[in-house]
């Protein structure tokens, strides 16, 4: 069994119970759950691989305009199968080539995309690290009155 980091963007939190139907439907196992909100500082942490792309502020302000939701999923080949039913990065494109992906269903635009997935196992690994420390405090949000909230799932049943 592998690990995968999952995300419900601000966008997909508005179809939440959709999207967790579309998770559940395909059966993953999600282990670790947590609601917040991304201050500026942490979505460039987040996502600093992207830092020099044109999109880069269009996908910060998108990421932090609002609640997300991030989840810890457990199956066999869990990085590509999460990849496999969320679909490609454009929307547009999924309708196209995966229309039965959860970004063809339900996704608006390239930067509404829904939801996110970790791309390989060691992005994996830092991405669940980054919102499920192992030690230290659970990633204090301090611009938004530090309104995380935090329900583990079986928190060491993997
Ligand atoms: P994530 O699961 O969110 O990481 O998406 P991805 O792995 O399919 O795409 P990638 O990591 O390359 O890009 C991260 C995010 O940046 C995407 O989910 C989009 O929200 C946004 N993004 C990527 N490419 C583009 C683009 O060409 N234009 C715009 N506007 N946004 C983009
Ligand atoms: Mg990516």
């Amino acid at each position: 069994k592998e690990k995968t980091l999952g995300m419900i963007k601000p966008d997909g939190v508005e179809k939440l119970g959709q999207i967790l139907d579309e998770i559940y439907k395909r059966g993953f196992l999600l282990t670790r759950l947590r609601m917040c909100c991304l201050d500026r500082n942490q979505a460039f942490r987040f996502y600093e691989e992207h830092r020099d792309k044109p999109f880069f502020n269009a996908l910060i302000d998108y990421i932090t305009s609002g609640p997300i939701i991030v989840f810890e999923i457990v199956n066999t080949n869990a990085v590509d199968n999460w990849r496999e039913a969320i679909g490609p990065t454009d929307p547009s494109r999924a309708r196209t080539v995966a229309p039965t992906s959860i970004r063809a269903q339900y996704g608006i635009d390239v930067t509404r995309n829904v939801v996110h997935g970790s791309d390989s196992a060691a992005s994996a690994v830092r991405e669940l690290e980054f919102f499920f420390p192992s030690s230290g405090p659970m990633l204090p949000n301090t611009s938004k009155g530090g309104n995380c909230t935090c329900c583990l799932i079986k928190p060491h049943a993997v």
